[in-house]
């Protein structure tokens, strides 16, 4: 535990988010889900990343009572899924979320994608929420550049975060320099490629130069990269793993060799097509 890493990053309203915490999809068995979250937060995790859609929001908030740890130590995310999205819908859906959850704020809450017709609509929604604070950061996933244009033109609170899929495969630099210039911290999702990266040789052999595995050499590269990462496991050994990232450091060119993967090459689903 002594080199977990606990790094943050100040957020455009001063709001300070952990650079590093545990994603929580595809838990779906409720014991396994309860005793991941306990052993990740045991062992000095403090951000969860949950979601509406993961139906594991009710263990999440078990594990989170049974931690003991205070409110304020934590860092929660949640995000509307797509069949509830439109103004009085989000509002609906995040107070379900509030109650499976247990809590009576969120640190951040997302619109889940950018469904045509009804995301600024939800994203109006999320700005409320801000403005009532339930939650602490308004943010939005998966939305490319022209879904943040669309929504700067009627958003009064610019979004603070964009959660998107990026990894080593899918580096993502056009919509990267896009919300740096418009102070959007980018959150990684699937950081990990979803352990397709793991035996790939660049990654091991620089993670032998340094006692590290791939997986953690991934997890450093996107840290450097001022992105904040949620890998999920429900394994104990890689939830220990992944946090033992604060005691390395890449060297520029094996920062940039690992850039040199990018393929444009997504895991999941292309925002564009969501809903259509
Ligand atoms: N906003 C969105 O639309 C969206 C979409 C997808 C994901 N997310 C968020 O991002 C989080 C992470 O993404 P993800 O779950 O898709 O993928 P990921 O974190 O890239 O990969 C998870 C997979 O890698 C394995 N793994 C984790 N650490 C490992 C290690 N050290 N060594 C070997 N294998 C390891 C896990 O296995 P075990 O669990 O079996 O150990 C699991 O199969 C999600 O949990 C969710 O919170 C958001």
């Amino acid at each position: 535990m002594s080199s977990i890493y606990t790094g943050t990053k100040q957020l455009k309203n001063g709001v300070e988010m952990p650079r590093f915490g545990l994603g929580v999809y595809k838990m779906t068995d409720p014991e396994q889900t309860v005793e991941a979250i306990t052993y990740a937060l045991r062992n000095g995790y403090r951000a969860i990343d949950t979601a509406a859609i993961y139906e594991n929001e009710a263990e999440t908030g078990e594990a989170i009572r049974m931690s003991g740890l205070d409110r304020s130590e934590l860092f929660i995310t949640s995000k509307v899924w797509n069949t509830d999205q439109g103004y009085d819908q989000t509002l609906r859906a995040f107070e379900t979320s509030l109650k499976k959850l247990g809590l009576d704020y969120l640190d951040l809450y997302l619109t889940h994608w950018p469904m045509p017709g009804t995301f600024a609509d939800t994203y109006r929604a999320i700005e409320r929420l801000y403005d009532e604070k339930l939650i602490r950061v308004p943010g939005v996933s998966n939305h490319h550049i022209h879904h943040l244009e669309e929504l700067a033109v009627t958003a009064n609170v610019a979004p603070m975060v964009n959660q998107v899929e990026l990894h080593p495969l899918l580096t993502q630099v056009p919509l990267r320099d896009y919300c740096l210039d418009h102070g959007i911290a980018v959150t990684s999702w699937s950081p990990l490629a979803r352990g397709q990266l793991l035996d790939n040789t660049v990654l091991t052999e620089i993670g032998e130069a340094h006692g590290k595995t791939a997986a953690q050499v991934i997890i450093r590269w996107h840290l450097q990269h001022d992105l904040i990462v949620i890998p999920k496991s429900v394994t104990p050994e890689r939830i220990l793993e992944n946090s033992q990232v604060g005691d390395f450091q890449l060297t520029d060119e094996e920062m940039v060799k690992i850039d040199g993967l990018n393929r444009n090459e997504r895991t999941g689903t292309d925002p564009d097509t969501i809903g259509r």
